[in-house]
């Protein structure tokens, strides 16, 4: 199996505050890989970091073999990284195919033209059941809209690693199951790679083959979601009882 985003010994210090310390993984070609953790463990910054959004203070981020550190954001993403914003980002007043369209032209994707992007988004709007609405403002979908456009837009950027960061939450039961078929799908469909943040353990469980546990910026324990639901750490940070 081949590696495609390897996190060494990373670091991200906010002032006093230390937001990750110390976090290593691997995450194979092709994999779902989860990311659980209570609120506050670093998630976030975890993919801000890899994204380019944030620096790291210590640590590196190798992608296909390559440092990411030190790269703007729309370096990483044509490289073939893309991630979704936990609180929504679309650009309310384009519609939501001008959305995709940004993301086909400026990602890893780099369609020249208007057309050939549109055209490469309409397959996308259909995965995420978003072909209806392409004509409407980003800003007049719902909630559930609103995060499917996060997910169309990173997809459309032709990435490989595509990092979800809490794309469930606040959906309701349906919903997420929906979701769930949409993920796998678009996985197998486009070849993908997924880094998955979510709240909702069981579907997290779910979806994933690997899940990395962080708890107050530290990794504290990876595995299979069977290891991972079995784990004393894991039970402890969730359930109550101190580390
Ligand atoms: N830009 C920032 N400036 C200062 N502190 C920050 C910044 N971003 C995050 N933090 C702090 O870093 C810590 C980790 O935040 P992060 O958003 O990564 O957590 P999270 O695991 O995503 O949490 P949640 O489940 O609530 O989304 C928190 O204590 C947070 O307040
Ligand atoms: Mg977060």
């Amino acid at each position: 199996m081949t590696t495609l985003l390897e996190v060494r010994g990373l670091g991200k210090r906010f002032g006093g505050l230390v937001a990750l310390d110390g976090v290593s993984f691997d995450v194979a070609e092709g994999s779902i890989v989860g990311v659980m953790g209570a609120n506050g463990a670093g998630k976030t910054t975890l993919f801000s970091l890899i994204a380019g959004n944030a620096r790291p203070s210590s640590g590196e981020i190798r992608y296909a073999g390559r440092s990411l550190v030190g790269l703007r954001p729309d370096e990483v993403c044509r490289l073939g990284v893309a991630r979704t914003f936990q609180i929504v980002k679309p650009f309310p007043a384009l519609t939501v195919m001008e959305n995709l369209r940004t993301a086909a032209m400026f990602g890893r994707a780099q369609h020249r033209t208007a057309a050939s992007a549109d055209a490469a988004s309409q397959a996308v709007l259909q995965d995420l059941g978003l072909a209806e609405m392409a004509q409407q403002p980003a800003s007049t979908l719902t909630l559930s809209g609103q995060k499917r456009l996060e997910i169309a837009r990173a997809i459309a950027t032709g990435a490989k690693l595509v990092m979800l960061d809490e794309v469930m939450a606040g959906l309701t039961p349906t919903e997420v199951q929906q979701m769930l078929q949409t993920l796998r799908r678009l996985h197998q469909t486009r070849q993908l790679t997924l880094l998955v943040i979510e709240h909702v353990m069981k579907a997290l469980m779910a979806l994933c083959e690997r899940i990395v546990v962080l708890h107050h910026g530290q990794l504290i324990t990876q595995g299979t979601p069977d290891e991972i639901g079995n784990d004393p750490k894991v039970q402890s940070v969730y359930f109550g009882a101190s580390l």
